[in-house]
């Protein structure tokens, strides 16, 4: 107390006049002072203590908040930014939370491929999908037994159901196209951001989860979906713990679906002997009769949530690409006339109807428009892991912690000019020739053969014991999606731009700034 009061002496007037002010004023004055103090420490213990042992920190001003802000406003500049100051391997801070990012291809076999006792996916990801999916499936269980749902699920995508598929997702888009009041007339323009998920959750349903569950987008679950989905956001992934009021309404959803799913599920097993054969080989049947390892059945409850990760996992990533496809097509017609051309050497002068076989075999230029699609926009820019135990980074002194979490950007290597030449051109001949996939070393890790290596510039569905499962599916989707615009319409940007909406960052994936208008022309009216 005594020193303090002789601290006060020399501020006299000034101390007087504070006190005149009251308690509001003084917590305002002291507030300031603790955050200067405080980014004072953080930022000389940032140019004093850098610990050799450890990655480079981005350097920040503020404790706790770091480098959010930069980090959540445009990921892909941030960690190009970075990249050239600190190298390949850096560490930022985001809400308290260590985020070391590995970039290039080592850096994505370093995260792709650590080891189960290293990093693990559900740490990271688990406050997200939990509520969103429901327990027991996914990141609500060990990783063996994710490996093994992700076996049973892969079932459900055979060769026989995508050909089934194809004039399902046409019948979808035909239809939409039809009742949707931005396709009147000969011509007009259709913002893509209010039509795309629409027509993506529309043609999933059908196919993956079945008519019921389509049927029922046009009532019902369509809030619920939505609701669900609300829960799905960047803030419920950084403040898991707050109570969002969105968050009751995603638990009702969750609960409601589930129960809809296994309602559905009651209703087959108490009609084992219908002969609709579609049912019987469509996702929910597949799922229902799978048993674990271990001898037990797959609970109803699980196949329900199952369905449901599926229906999420699927929508965005999915969305995101169609919207970003047509967005690039439209801004180059040119590509529209080359992917009509291709269909019409394919399916002959009359476009015969769309084959799966025919669309995914011989289609080779709407394939490439998708992988340079995928290129330039990966619809996940940021894989997370968090860190088990210490891991060393190959040829440096340094070991990122326990708690780090450990950050892949696959997007950053394939828009980087050291791998892809003229890596802003949306150029889908980049492509010509190339496989879709590299004959490399082969990997089961539970869910059927896959690339082992993830050292590659270009990974938009993952790698390792976490690669996607639904790429063929996603491919079945786009590809049909895409092919069946062309053949209604000639398109391009409003007016004849050659632009393309800059990324939104907001939400969980990359997706363009709406309104995402195209103008579309009828081919034939
Ligand atoms: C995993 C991308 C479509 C189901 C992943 C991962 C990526 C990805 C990058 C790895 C995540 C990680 O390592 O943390 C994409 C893209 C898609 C797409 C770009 C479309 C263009 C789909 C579809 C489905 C699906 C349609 C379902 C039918 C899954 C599942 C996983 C996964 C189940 C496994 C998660 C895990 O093992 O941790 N996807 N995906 N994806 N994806 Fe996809």
């Amino acid at each position: 107390m005594g020193v303090l009061s002789t601290l006060l002496v020399p501020m006299g007037p000034f101390y007087e006049q504070l006190v005149k002010l009251g308690g509001p004023a003084l917590c305002a004055i002291g507030f300031v002072a603790f955050v200067l103090l405080s980014v004072i420490i953080n930022v000389l213990q940032q140019l004093l203590f850098k610990d050799p042992v450890k990655p480079p920190v981005v350097f920040h001003y503020f404790p706790f908040f770091g480098s959010t802000v930069m980090y959540g406003m445009d990921p892909y500049k941030f960690f190009s930014d970075c990249q050239e100051k600190y190298g390949e391997v850096f560490t930022f801070v985001m809400l308290g939370r260590n985020m070391t990012a590995a970039l290039g291809p080592k850096g994505n076999d370093f995260v792709f491929n650590g080891k189960l006792s290293e990093v693990s996916a559900e740490d990271a990801y688990a406050h997200l999908t939990v509520p969103v999916f429901g327990e027991g499936v996914v990141y609500d269980v060990p990783n063996h037994v994710l490996m093994e749902q992700k076996k049973f699920m892969k079932f459900g995508l055979t060769t026989e159901n995508f050909r089934s598929y194809v004039p399902l997702i046409v019948d979808q888009v035909e239809d939409y196209i039809k009742k949707s009041k931005f396709f009147k007339g000969a011509k007009g323009s259709v913002p893509l951001s209010e039509i795309i998920p629409e027509l993506t959750i529309f043609t999933a349903a059908r196919t993956l989860q079945g008519k019921e569950i389509r049927d029922a987008l046009d009532g019902s679950f369509a809030k619920l979906y939505h609701h669900l989905d609300s829960g799905f956001t960047p803030m419920n992934f950084l403040f898991p713990w707050f109570p969002f009021p969105q968050n009751n309404r995603r638990d009702h959803a969750q609960r409601t679906m589930a129960q809809f799913y296994m309602d559905k599920i009651e209703k087959r097993r108490a009609n084992e002997k219908h002969d609709d054969d579609q049912e019987r080989s469509d996702m929910m049947w597949n799922l229902m009769n799978r048993s674990y390892k271990d001898g037990r059945k797959v609970p109803d409850k699980e196949v329900a949530h199952m369905m449901i990760a599926l229906l999420m996992a699927g929508q965005h990533t999915s969305m995101a690409t169609i919207t970003w496809m047509l967005l690039h097509v439209a801004a180059q017609p040119k590509l529209v006339a080359q992917i009509l051309a291709e269909q019409k050497r394919v399916f002959g002068d009359e476009l015969a109807p769309l084959s799966y076989e025919k669309l995914v075999l011989e289609c080779t230029f709407l394939g490439q428009i998708i992988r340079e699609t995928l290129r330039m926009h990966p619809p996940l820019h940021s894989i997370l892991r968090k860190v088990k135990s210490p891991m060393h980074v190959d040829g440096t002194n340094w070991v990122i912690p326990k708690g780090h979490y450990l950050l892949a950007a696959p997007g950053v290597s394939s828009m980087d000019q050291k791998y892809f030449k003229d890596p802003n051109s949306f150029n889908p001949s980049r492509w010509d020739g190339q496989k879709a996939e590299e004959e490399t070393e082969k990997f089961d890790f539970g869910f059927g053969l896959i690339s082992k290596g993830a050292a590659s510039p270009y990974l938009p569905f993952g790698a390792g014991r976490h690669r996607c499962i639904g790429e063929q599916f996603a491919n079945v989707q786009l590809m049909t999606i895409m092919a069946t615009f062309v053949r209604n319409f000639d398109m391009q940007r409003p007016g004849g731009g050659s632009d393309v909406p800059a990324p939104d960052y907001s939400s969980m994936i990359a997706l363009p700034t709406p309104p995402c208008t195209i103008e579309w022309v009828r081919r034939d009216p």
